[in-house]
C-alpha cells in the first residue's frame, strides 16, 4: 500500500519539492549595513538619498564566499535556497541592464547572484529566487499611504507627480524576464507580495499587471514553482504562512496543497545585529517535523552581514540542525503526513511518514517513561528501532495484567515500544522508525 495524499496539482513541478522539504531563505543587500531589519526604510522613513549616501558607497561584501553559504545550507540538510535578488528597497544583487541600483555599482564591483547560484548548484541545491513586487526606491513606483518610508509624507501627492505605476511594472516584468533568462534552470520564484485594499490605496494585481506578469513566468519557465502573493487566486504552486507553524495541512477550496512555512532564526528576516531573540536549533528542528509531519515543508531564513558572511549565531544554528540532519534525514525527506485515518501520534510525539517505504517515524519530542504508547497501532508495526543508532526497540500489546487499565493507556489496540531508561545522547530529537505492514 503506498498511500499518497490527495494534493491539488498545479503547473509548476513540486515533485521534487515535496520530496526535499527543506531549503534556506536568505535576506541580502544593503539594508544588512544598518543591521537593523529590512525594513529600515519603512521603520524609520529613510529618504532614498539619505539611505544611498549612507549605505550604497559602504555596501563593500569582502568576505562574501557563496560557497560557504552552500556548505552551511548543505550542511544543514537543505536541499534548496531562495535569495533575495532584490528586496523592497530596491537595490538588486545582479547585474540588471535595467537599473543603476545595483551590486555592480557599489564596491562589491561585481554580481553577487551568478557565483552564488553556481555555488549552490555545485553542492546540488536547486535555485530559488525571490523578488520584491515592491520597490521603494524606483522612482515610477507610485508611493501609497500604507506601506513605505513616504507613507506618511504632506508631499506624498508632489512625491508621485510624474510616478507611472504601469512603467514599474514594465521594470519589474523586464527584471524578471532577466533573472529567468540569464541565470540557468530556476527552480522556485517567490515573488513579496501584494495588499489591495478596498479602496484601491493599496498595491496589488493591477500594480504589478499579474496576470501578464504570470503569463511571462509560464513561458520562460513552465515548471517553475511559483508562490501565493501576486494578488491572483490562480497560477500559484504553493501557499507560504509565514513566521508560524500551521496546526494542520492547509487546503484551498477543500484539498490539500503543496505548502511551505518560511521561518526566521532570530525574528528578522536581514541581518540584524542586536536581536536578542535567537530560536533553539531543538526549536528549530522541532518545526522541521512539525511542517513535514502536516505535508509541508519548511523554508528557514539567514540574514547575511555587510561583510558577506552568515553570521555565528545562524551558523551555529545550521550546524545542529545538519547534526541532527545526518542520522534522521531519513524521517524528513521523502515523508509527510501520515494516511487519512491513520491513528494519532500520542502526546509528545509527531508521526511523518514515507509513503515508499511504508514506515512511520515517531519524533519523540519527550523522552517518555521506559515506553512509548502508541494507540491503534498494535500487530500493524513489523519491527521498530531507534533511527540514530539502528538499535532495535522491543514491542508488545496490552498484557494481561494491564487489560483492566486499557482504557487509560490508550484502548486494546495501542502499541507498546520499550525505550531505554535514557533519552539517546545528544540527540535533540529522538526518532523510532517503524515498519508498518502494508
Ligand atoms: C514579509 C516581510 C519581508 C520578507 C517576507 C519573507 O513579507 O515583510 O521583509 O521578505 O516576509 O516571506
Amino acid at each position: 500500500m503506498t498511500f499518497r495524499h490527495d494534493v491539488l496539482t498545479t503547473d509548476g513541478d513540486t515533485s521534487w519539492f515535496v520530496r526535499d522539504r527543506f531549503g534556506m531563505f536568505i535576506h541580502w543587500g544593503l539594508y544588512a549595513l544598518p543591521a537593523r531589519h529590512e525594513w529600515i526604510r519603512h521603520n524609520e522613513k529613510i529618504a532614498s538619498e539619505d539611505y544611498d549616501r549612507r549605505y550604497f558607497g559602504r555596501f563593500d561584501p569582502d568576505l562574501y564566499d557563496p560557497k560557504l553559504w552552500a556548505d552551511a545550507a548543505a550542511g544543514a540538510g537543505m536541499k534548496y535556497y531562495v535569495v533575495t535578488t532584490k528586496h523592497h528597497e530596491g537595490f538588486c544583487l545582479w547585474d540588471s541592464k535595467l537599473t543603476d541600483y545595483k551590486a555592480t555599482n557599489t564596491p562589491a564591483k561585481r554580481d553577487l547572484l551568478r557565483p552564488l547560484v553556481d555555488a549552490m548548484r555545485a553542492k546540488g541545491l536547486r535555485t530559488g529566487l525571490y523578488h520584491s513586487l515592491l520597490d521603494w526606491h524606483h522612482p515610477d513606483y507610485v508611493i501609497d499611504p500604507h506601506i513605505g518610508p513616504y507613507r506618511e509624507s504632506p508631499d506624498r501627492a508632489k512625491l508621485n507627480e510624474g510616478r507611472d505605476q504601469q512603467r514599474y511594472a514594465d521594470y519589474l516584468h523586464g527584471q524578471v524576464r532577466e533573472l529567468l533568462t540569464q541565470y540557468g534552470d530556476v527552480d522556485v520564484l517567490w515573488f513579496d507580495f501584494s495588499y489591495p485594499k478596498a479602496d484601491g490605496s493599496g498595491k496589488g494585481r493591477a500594480d504589478w499587471r499579474s496576470e501578464e506578469l504570470l503569463a511571462l513566468v509560464r513561458k520562460l519557465a513552465p515548471k517553475i514553482i511559483l508562490d501565493d502573493r501576486l494578488d491572483i487566486p490562480h497560477g500559484w504552486d504553493v501557499k507560504t504562512p509565514e513566521q508560524f507553524s500551521p496546526l494542520k495541512w492547509p487546503t484551498h477550496e477543500g484539498r490539500k496543497v503543496v505548502w511551505e512555512a518560511c521561518q526566521t532564526l532570530s525574528g528578522s528576516w536581514g541581518y540584524h545585529r542586536d536581536e536578542a531573540t535567537w530560536r533553539s536549533s531543538d526549536e528549530l528542528i522541532r518545526t522541521l517535523i512539525h511542517s513535514v509531519a502536516r505535508g509541508g515543508n519548511l523554508l528557514l531564513n539567514v540574514g547575511p552581514t555587510g561583510r558577506g558572511e552568515i553570521d555565528e549565531r545562524a551558523l551555529s544554528r545550521l550546524s545542529d540542525i545538519g547534526r541532527w540532519m545526518k542520522r534522521h534525514a531519513r524521517s524528513i525527506y521523502g515523508c509527510t503526513q501520515v494516511p487519512d485515518g491513520f491513528p494519532a501520534p500520542p502526546n509528545g510525539c509527531d508521526y511523518t511518514w514515507n509513503p515508499e517505504t511504508n514506515r512511520l517515524y515517531v519524533h519523540v519530542l519527550e523522552w517518555p517513561y521506559k515506553q512509548l504508547v502508541l494507540p491503534g497501532l498494535a500487530g500493524r508495526v513489523e519491527y521498530a528501532q531507534l533511527l540514530n543508532d539502528a538499535s532495535e526497540l522491543p514491542m508488545r500489546g496490552l498484557e494481561d495484567w494491564q487489560k483492566h487499565w486499557s482504557d487509560t493507556v490508550g484502548g486494546p489496540d495501542c502499541l507498546f515500544v520499550n525505550l531505554p531508561a535514557d533519552k539517546p545522547a545528544g540527540v535533540a530529537v529522538p526518532v523510532v522508525e517503524c515498519w508498518v505492514k502494508a
